[in-house]
């Protein structure tokens, strides 16, 4: 009897508990009108011209695993320009080692399902796959705004504890709230009613920022140890974590609302408020000085890399699984020694690296190359 290679792989996967994606097929999707896919469990190369489709392939892998784009939240947007609907479908093994089938469809409305059942909350998600995405914009991370710091710190806390973005949505909608309350009125609000929001946000924004610290303490070992192994330097890296609620002992919650009450006066007046977890930030230094002020673009490329994939070891220490890794052109931006280093730490995860020029893996013998030409997708 002849043996199928990928029921084997498979098989092995199943054992290892890590996560693999199989098959994907999109129909009306961006600029694809119909294709199939089958990937291999090693390095996928995803090459191709300018504009051809390699991000829409990757934003559809994405799609499926996460119901979230990198790009855009106008679902209808992912619908080819003359179609009036679009899905997507994506087969594989969840990191429980256990076959998974998502389909996300997108017309007036949009919906995700897996073997058959519709999702409501994306931490479903959270807690049958485990990936890392990284495209151009995640530069954002060292030289953006705070909030894209923060969303680099959620996302990555949410990956290691699913009901993380549970515990951030519930703090979010108490802030909103809050803020329309302060908007609301023209003469004093109740004091009462603030004291309620005052009351869950101190209770919600408290969690937060412990699991936050936990996190970056815990984060912290594999950072240092993925630079050193992704700069090939002796640079030291560290990250100060910032907050106005600087109370990093068991009375969170009490320091926390009391910060709310001082402020209280100041937050009536600008109608918005002021202090809390919202506005934490945390800066990533290299050698002492902050990566965005002094860092070079190739270092502060390396440190952002470095950032989202040192997360896969940590993921396997706490979760204990692989994780899936999606690279959105981001080789060219490295030197030949960076790319080298990258593609050592990713050896034995699942890969998906789009790029112009494929000449970076030469030397990976375990990789299957497509080309992508007009939204036309073939192995070579
Ligand atoms: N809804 C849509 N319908 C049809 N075409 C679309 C839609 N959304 C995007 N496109 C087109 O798909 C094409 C491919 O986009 P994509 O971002 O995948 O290119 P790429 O191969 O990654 O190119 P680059 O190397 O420049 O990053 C673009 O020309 C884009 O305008
Ligand atoms: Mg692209």
């Amino acid at each position: 009897m002849e043996t199928n290679p990928s029921a084997v792989i498979n098989e092995q996967k199943k054992n290892e508990k890590s996560m693999v994606v199989n098959t994907l097929r999109a129909f009306n999707f961006r600029n694809f009108n119909n294709v199939e896919i089958d990937f291999c469990d090693s390095v996928n190369i995803i090459k191709g011209m300018n504009a051809q489709g390699k991000t829409n392939l990757l934003e559809s892998i994405l799609l499926s695993l996460s119901a979230k784009s990198h790009r855009e939240s106008n679902y209808r947007n992912f619908i080819g320009q003359y179609a009036d609907s679009a899905s997507v479908y994506l087969n594989g093994v969840d990191i429980d080692g256990l076959d998974f089938e998502v389909e996300a469809s997108f017309s007036e409305e949009k919906s995700l399902s897996i073997n058959g059942r519709t999702i409501r909350r994306r931490s479903e998600l959270g807690s049958m796959f485990s990936f890392i995405f990284f495209g151009p914009d995640e530069l954002s991370i060292i030289k953006g705004a705070p909030y894209q710091r923060r969303a680099f710190l959620d996302e990555a806390v949410s990956k290691l504890t699913p009901e993380y973005s549970l515990l951030l949505g519930s703090y979010t909608k108490a802030l909103r709230q809050r803020n329309a309350f302060l908007k609301e009125y023209n003469i004093k609000p109740s004091e009462e009613m603030l004291g309620v929001y005052d009351l869950a946000l101190a209770e919600y924004g408290s969690k937060v920022l412990k699991q936050r610290i936990r996190f970056l303490k815990e984060f912290l070992p594999f950072l240092k140890e993925g630079y050193a192994e992704i700069a090939s330097s002796a640079e030291k890296i560290s990250v100060n974590y910032y907050t106005d609620t600087a109370v990093f002992d068991d009375s969170y919650k009490e320091k926390y609302l009391s910060l709310l009450k001082q402020s209280r006066k100041e937050d009536l007046f600008y109608k918005t408020t002021k202090y809390g977890i919202h506005h934490d930030d945390f800066i990533v230094f290299l050698d002492g000085r902050q990566a965005r002020q002094f860092a070079s673009q190739g270092q502060q490329r390396s440190v952002a890399v470095c950032l989202k994939v040192s997360m896969i070891k940590l993921i396997k220490q706490i979760r204990g699984c692989d994780t899936v890794v999606l690279l959105d052109d981001i080789m060219s931006e490295l030197d030949s020694v960076r790319q080298k280093n990258l593609l050592k730490l990713l050896c034995g995860m699942q890969t998906f690296i789009t790029c112009v020029d494929d000449s970076f893996a030469a030397n990976i013998s375990d990789k299957n190359v497509y080309s992508v030409k007009n939204a036309n997708v073939k192995r070579i």
